[in-house]
């Protein structure tokens, strides 16, 4: 089958498109033919190699974490999924590889696809969607009547999170910069900062939970717009030993994740505010939650552009700029 991988880590390491075997098909697994794939920044990330620590993948590697699709076959354990279904998920982190024809997923991560959407829209979804929910309902217990700062509110998670929080009942604040002001109103965001105009930290206080996909000095302003008790949920870093711990990694990482994100927990602890890291997991149950929203039109997908198979290399060079409004997708068939 036709797969874009990538040989080495690097920030130069080339995404090339190359002919692999067809993935093997465990008693768990179900066989996709993939028809559309999400570009998300952790395919960068990968590339560039920021996560071989935690996730050591073999070489050559086949990048993509997001698809929608129908199965081919299934494996003898398999009951949920048969030959025909439109799917689509986030596989589980170890076994990526969106960006070809075909993919091997355990059953536990994968879920019907919303019968309205498109291949390409219903790609946009499992990622984000799985972040925005594990981040605001799981971590977060977001209640009606909360108030949410939700930052980057024009990017993947950002455009799914505010929908999310609306639902949820929460009044949303988000930032973006000017050109995407009224398009986010649009989305469902009660409060927008425009960062290239205006300091979130002058103008939020007394939140009870903020969503930070931005960098350190966003990440210890938003510390300072909570209120005492407020969670401060990153999806950006520093990770924290809880990470480890969920992750099963080394006692060495566990330190290394510790002192990362020393600092931070200090200052949190010091306000009486909560900092926590959020890596997101793949899941097939969460997925059909996320399914019932968008089939009654809760949530919505938000597609920026969409790219021929032959052009992945492309789309991650757009989603690299990070300027992209919504979701970047590759038709693959
Ligand atoms: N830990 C996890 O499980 C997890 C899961 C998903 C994503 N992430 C991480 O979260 C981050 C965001 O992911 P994404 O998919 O949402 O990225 P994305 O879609 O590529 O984000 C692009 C958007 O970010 C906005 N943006 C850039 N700088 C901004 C700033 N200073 N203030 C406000 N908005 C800004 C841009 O809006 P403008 O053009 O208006 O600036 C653009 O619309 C990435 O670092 C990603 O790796 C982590």
């Amino acid at each position: 089958m036709k797969a874009f991988i990538i040989d080495r880590y690097g920030k130069k390491a080339a995404l090339r498109a190359t002919e692999i075997p067809e993935p093997e098909l465990g008693k768990d697994d179900v066989l996709v033919q993939i028809h559309a794939a999400g570009v998300n920044p952790l395919d960068l990330k990968i590339r560039d190699g920021e996560f071989k620590m935690i996730l050591p993948y073999r070489m050559p590697l086949v990048l993509g974490n997001d698809l929608a699709g129908v199965v081919v076959r299934v494996g003898s354990g398999v009951q949920q999924f048969k030959a025909g279904d439109e799917v689509y998920a986030r596989p589980d982190d170890n076994r990526i590889g969106a960006f070809a024809e075909f993919i091997a997923i355990d059953q536990r991560s994968l879920a019907l696809k919303p019968k309205g959407l498109t291949m390409e829209e219903a790609a946009s979804i499992p990622l984000v969607g799985l972040t925005a929910w594990q981040a605001l309902v799981e971590k977060a217990n977001l209640k009606k009547g909360q108030k949410v700062l939700i930052h980057a509110g024009s990017g993947g998670v950002g455009t799914l999170a505010i929908q999310l929080a609306k639902h949820l009942g929460a009044t949303v604040a988000t930032t973006t910069s000017t050109a995407n002001v009224e398009w986010v109103k649009r989305l469902g965001a009660d409060i927008v900062i425009d960062y290239r105009k205006d300091d979130f930290e002058k103008v939020l206080h007394d939140y009870d939970v903020v969503l930070n996909s931005l960098g350190t000095e966003t990440l210890e302003k938003s510390l300072r717009i909570l209120k005492p008790g407020g969670k401060l949920i990153s999806i950006s870093g520093p990770p924290d030993v809880d990470f480890a711990k969920s992750a099963g990694l080394s006692g060495f990482l566990k330190l290394v994740m510790r002192l990362l994100s020393y600092g931070i927990r200090k200052k949190a602890r010091r306000r009486g505010v909560s900092y926590s890291f959020l890596y997101m997991r793949a899941s097939g149950e969460q997925l059909r939650k996320i399914t019932a929203l968008i089939d009654s039109r809760v949530i919505r997908p938000v597609v920026d552009r969409v790219f021929p198979f032959e052009s992945t290399p492309e789309a991650l060079a757009y989603v690299e700029t990070g300027r992209a409004k919504g979701k970047v997708i590759v038709k693959v068939k």
